[in-house]
């Protein structure tokens, strides 16, 4: 079959063409640190051609949901070592997928802060998840052009 072929991404040569999409897990702790229970899911999974990681938060102010990892302090980079370490070792590849949530997060898993985004505007017509259940978006704050 075709796309258990071998295939050449830029400068990645990949096993098969099994791609396998980023998926939200949820499984990091309170601080976004991941345990070896995640170690354990990635390598799982390195018969694919290539790995995109579950989102990852590239900041406090990028957290949209409860239990979602981040790569922006020393012990969340040190876990995620344990992840690439892995997967490499085992013959995978992995790419990290980064995010920020901008306006879909709710101040209850964000210190009481409310998310930013572009505009102050709430998402209207669906709810959140959040470590307290569903919930109404909040109206979010307004990113300060001057601050960038
Ligand atoms: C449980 C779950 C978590 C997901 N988390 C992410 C994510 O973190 N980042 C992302 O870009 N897409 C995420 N997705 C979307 C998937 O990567 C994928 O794009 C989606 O399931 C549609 O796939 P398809 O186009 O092959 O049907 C998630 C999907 C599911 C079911």
């Amino acid at each position: 079959m075709k796309l258990l072929e071998p295939i050449k991404l830029a400068n990645l040569d990949l096993k098969n063409k099994m791609v396998m999409a980023a998926m939200t897990r949820s499984r990091a702790d309170k601080n976004g640190v991941i345990g070896d229970i995640t170690v354990q899911y990635y390598t799982q999974r390195v018969s694919a051609g290539l790995i995109i990681s579950e989102a990852i938060n590239i900041s406090e102010q990028a957290i949209g949901s409860p239990f979602t990892p981040g790569i922006y302090t020393e012990k969340q980079v040190s876990a995620w070592k344990k992840v690439t370490k892995s997967v490499h070792d085992n013959g995978g590849l992995i790419f990290a997928q980064l995010w920020h949530t901008g306006r879909v997060g709710h101040s209850i898993d964000r210190n009481g802060v409310l998310p930013v985004a572009p505009s102050a505007i709430a998402i209207e017509g669906v709810q959140h998840f959040t470590s307290q259940g569903l919930k109404d978006y909040e109206i979010s704050k307004r990113i300060d052009k001057s601050r960038n």
